[in-house]
């Protein structure tokens, strides 16, 4: 749209009480449906807190100065940003919403900022970490669909730390993948591999959310986890990771990724692993059953959840792709 034919509604002497349906009101002139609906409720919501606070102008310079900060640090490698929504709790949200899921399927968690692209395909039983001194780990998982049905030749992404807490990325002169493999799931759904148990560790804290997680007198530390990406067409993709049990952080994740669902114990093989995986029977051995939702039971299941939620919020909008816009009738 040409900017010189739009129309712009006359404004002046605005107020705390009338700017907010002032800046609404000229954004509204926007043609994308979806774009003019997160603009009127940002907006909203961005005037309210200003509002409800009674931000001052040196409150509002340190916010500023501070997104200024979490921007100059963030490089191809480093996303400052997600690390801010992460330990706002928003990026589990927003994960929540897009990727609902029904009950007795595997639930998502945060994606955090260690996934890379350079994890090698390996074969079933494969080793995917090479730390020495990591405690190794049998890994054994199998893929179900909603209906109990295996689901065969799924990509799943998995990476760890090593003993120490790092990711292999972490280290200046790292030179190629370790603590991370793509595997598939065979006819029967199952994957398995052979890894080291997992340890807790802090997210990245000396850039300003570290600041400010020091501020908030909170501290910066993961749960041990794994994690795992699960890709197949048709289903839903999978973003998610396994903690473990009696963690000294599993009720306090600086980026709130724990679901009960997602805790495990780690036992041993026991004699019928023992002999079909070939490991000791006092072998540590991780076992998680993961179940994959299709992409039309989640489209429906987000357009039901983003109808019952705007409902309850008494707004009148129209649910278009599963998501709300305006009702302009
Ligand atoms: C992680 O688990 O790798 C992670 C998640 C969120 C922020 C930082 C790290
Ligand atoms: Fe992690």
């Amino acid at each position: 749209m040409d900017p010189s034919l739009v129309k712009i509604p006359a404004m002046k002497d605005l107020t705390i009480d009338n700017i907010t349906e002032n800046v609404i009101r000229i954004n509204s002139l926007c043609p994308d449906e979806r774009m003019k609906y997160i603009l009127e409720r940002l907006v909203t919501h961005l005037h309210d807190f200003a509002r409800e606070t009674r931000l001052s102008t040196e409150e509002w310079m340190t916010g500023l100065r501070f997104l200024t900060e979490v921007g100059k640090i963030c490089t191809d490698v480093r996303q400052e940003f997600i690390l801010l929504s992460d330990i706002l709790g928003l990026s589990l949200l927003v994960d929540s919403i897009d990727h609902p899921k029904p009950a007795g399927s595997t639930e998502g968690t945060v994606l955090g900022p260690f996934h890379t692209h350079e994890a090698e395909e390996l074969s079933a039983g494969a080793a995917m970490s090479h730390d020495p001194n990591g405690q190794p780990l049998l890994v054994v998982c199998t893929i179900k669909d909603t209906a109990g049905n295996p689901v065969s030749n799924v990509k799943i992404d998995i990476w760890e730390t090593d003993s120490t807490g790092h990711y292999d990325v972490q280290y200046p002169d790292h030179d190629g993948p370790d603590g991370r493999c793509i595997m598939r799931s065979d006819a029967e759904g199952v994957f398995w591999f052979h890894a080291i148990t997992p340890v807790p560790y802090p997210i990245p804290h000396d850039g300003p959310v570290g600041k400010l997680l020091k501020v908030l007198g909170r501290h910066p530390y993961r749960p041990s986890h794994m994690h795992f990406m699960f890709e197949k067409e048709g289903f839903d993709h999978l973003i998610t990771a396994l903690y473990l049990r009696n963690d000294p952080y599993e009720t306090s994740d600086a980026v709130f990724g724990v679901k009960d669902s997602l805790v495990v114990d780690i036992g041993t093989a026991g004699p019928e692993f023992a002999a079909k995986y070939n490991v000791p029977e006092d072998h540590a051995c991780l076992t998680y059953d993961f179940v994959l939702v299709s992409d039309q039971e989640t489209s429906a299941l987000r357009a039901r959840n983003s109808k019952e939620a705007l409902d309850r919020l008494g707004r009148k909008v129209r649910i278009v792709n599963g998501l709300p816009v305006p009702d302009l009738d």
